[in-house]
């Protein structure tokens, strides 16, 4: 999606800070750019389609660089395919006006058609640029800034983060939101903007969220922040303990890989000072946890997107098993449409790393609306989901900036299986030696994970990825807990090495899709010792039996036996074997990525976090 940087500096320059602010921005997904800036009343604009070092070229005359002022973005099409006029910043034509823009204006065409009618040019196909005219206009009548910014706002339909600049008196630097995410951070000598934290660590680690409906108005040390009607409001920075050395490589290749081998660690920051030992228990920072309150619940509904929503799928195998509540799954994007019943006490549990996507977060506002309790197992402290959620689980995944979404699913699932553990002990149907016994089995998934990222590992794993890499398709099967694996695997796979994969539940597979199977096409089975253990080996025998070639993947030696390669991984309890076995899945799919040469970290038409519906 859409990022978003600006800065307005006493003293330094600040385009090389921009543009490595939208640098780190790039994970979002984007496919043009563009930068602002002022050193005096004209205003330059620079924006290009493609990467930022198409953009960079355009920069290296150097006759930009200083500017004390400017507001940088990267642009995810939605409205107006991607070009260099459709590329942001935005003016009126006035060269004293430059604005950015992510969401969409739905009103846009209406204000346009009053605007063309004024003689208002326009240059691109952009909802955006109704924007930029609209504060033009307004500037041009002689408004200050953020005066402007205030009334065109209140013209326009839709859901923003913007940021505009303007020169001359009353000019300066302001900021909206209305939906996506938009934070700011204030040095002694400069202030900043962006689209999330990563893109401010550099200057600072103190940040300030907006929130729906703050204008702000920035200005080298300060910043104010009102509503749309100009009332001040108070919004206080909070602490980030990310730092910028964790959104870098680290000598890694991609982040993707880097991601993969922090997930011990991760497991452990997600979990480990969070279990009670004696008490066989699990317990939690934000909100109310208490027995009380879960005794009261009826039912769960997990709401997600993408990945998050097979950490969804995992949690309600794990809830229903653990704590005997009845657990519903929806497509966030799905549910907050079919007009939902949400019968009894309901917790609506959102699961999001980014905690912006717009979907889930609607379903989310609609879970309370209709009386649900709501909690949130999050990324990313500060976000809207976790600001809009009555309790939170945050992941200690750290910074995820690879696209495709590794470590943030592994906290996911780790959270969902303490929250499982929390509910059962809350609820009577675990005893102190039981939850102690699945606690502590959790905390030896550690050893086991590094052992998975042992380079003679991953290199078994990745010349099988090679090996199939002209495959025309993949199976990735699997039951219970390692339903939702099977169904990560195929994400996995088709998000970075853009092969068509299927996910599919094992017994499911000959309703239909078995069909699909020719001599030697590569199946992956997902299995674990376990209740479905031997009925997924009679779905491998059934896969086999019409030609396909097995990899068999997991700890159960009677699939290994069957199957045509092996990945081993370590064993563990049947519900914590998600957490393993999705691993060597993540590395297949990031070696058969690289075998056929494909853009891991950005995969095409994909966006990090998907702040439009
Ligand atoms: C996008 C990303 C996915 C992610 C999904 C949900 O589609 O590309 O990797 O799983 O959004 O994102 P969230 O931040 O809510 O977990």
């Amino acid at each position: 999606m859409c990022g978003i940087v600006g800065a307005f500096s006493r003293r330094g320059a600040v385009l090389d800070g921009m543009v490595e602010g939208l640098r780190v921005l790039e994970y979002r997904g984007y496919d043009s750019c563009g930068v602002a800036v002022a050193d005096g009343e004209r205003i330059e604009i620079r924006r290009k389609v493609g990467r930022l070092s198409e953009l960079e070229k355009l920069l290296a005359d150097g006759a930009l660089a200083g500017a004390r002022i400017g507001v940088g973005h990267t642009r995810w099409a939605t409205h107006g395919a991607p070009s260099d006029e459709n590329a942001h910043p935005h003016s009126d034509g006035s060269g004293r006006l430059a604005l950015v823009h992510n969401g969409i204006i739905e009103n846009y065409l209406e204000l346009r058609r009053e605007l063309e009618a004024e003689g208002r040019k326009f240059s691109s196909e952009t909802d955006t640029e109704v924007l930029s005219h609209l504060v033009g206009r307004e500037l041009a009548r002689g408004a200050k800034l953020v005066d402007a910014v205030r009334t065109s706002l209140a013209r326009v339909h839709g859901y923003y983060a913007i940021a505009v600049m303007s020169t001359g008196a009353g000019g300066g630097l302001v900021a909206a939101r209305q939906g996506p995410p938009l934070v700011v951070g204030v040095t002694p000598d400069a202030a900043y903007l962006g689209s999330d934290v990563l893109a401010l660590l550099p200057h600072t680690r103190d940040v300030v969220y907006l929130e729906d409906g703050d204008v702000v108005e920035l200005s080298p040390g300060h910043y104010t922040v009102t509503d749309l009607a100009g009332k001040p409001l108070e919004r206080k920075p909070r602490r980030i303990d990310w730092n910028a050395e964790q959104a870098s490589k680290g000598g890694y290749p991609h982040f993707m890989l880097k991601e993969i081998h922090e997930q011990p660690d991760v497991l452990a920051r997600t979990a480990f000072d969070r279990i009670l030992s004696d008490s066989g228990d699990v317990s939690f920072e934000h909100g109310d946890w208490s027995d009380e309150r879960l005794r009261a619940l009826d039912r769960v509904q997990v709401i997600a997107c993408g990945t998050a929503l097979h950490a969804g799928q995992v949690a309600r195998y794990l809830i229903e098993q653990f704590a005997r509540i009845p657990v519903d799954i929806d497509y966030a994007s799905e549910f907050r449409y079919r007009d939902p019943v949400l019968a009894g006490r309901t917790l609506a549990l959102a699961v999001s790393q980014s905690g912006e996507t717009a979907d889930t977060l609607a379903a989310l506002r609609l879970a309370r609306q209709l009386g649900a309790t709501t909690a949130a197992i999050c990324n990313v402290m500060g976000s809207t989901v976790v600001r809009e959620s009555e309790s939170t689980i945050l992941t200690h995944a750290g910074p995820e900036i690879g696209v495709a979404s590794t470590k943030a699913f592994v906290a996911q699932v780790v959270a969902a299986f303490l929250l499982a553990v929390r509910l059962g002990r809350a609820r009577g149907t675990l005893s102190v030696e039981q939850g102690r016994e699945l606690l502590d089995e959790l905390r030896r998934l550690r050893p086991r994970m590094e052992a998975l990222l042992a380079p003679a590992t991953i290199e078994r794993t990745a010349a099988i990825a090679r090996a199939h890499v002209d495959a025309k398709g993949f199976f990735f099967l699997g039951r219970g807990v390692n339903f939702p694996i099977a169904l990560e695997g195929a994400l996995k796979l088709k998000e970075i090495s853009y092969v068509h994969a299927e996910g599919y539940a094992a017994g499911e597979m000959k309703h239909g899709p078995i069909a699909l199977i020719s001599k030697g096409m590569p199946i992956v089975v997902v299995n674990a010792p376990g209740a479905v253990a031997d009925k997924v080996r009679s779905n491998l025998h059934e896969v086999k039996a019409r030609g396909g070639h097995v990899i068999s993947v997991g700890s159960d030696a009677a699939s290994h036996e069957l199957a045509d390669e092996t990945i081993e991984v370590p064993a563990t309890i049947e519900a914590l074997s998600a957490v393993l076995n999705v691993i060597p899945l993540q590395l297949f799919a990031y070696h058969h990525a690289l075998a056929r040469g494909c853009d891991i970290d950005k995969p095409r038409n994909l966006a990090k976090s998907v702040t439009v519906e």
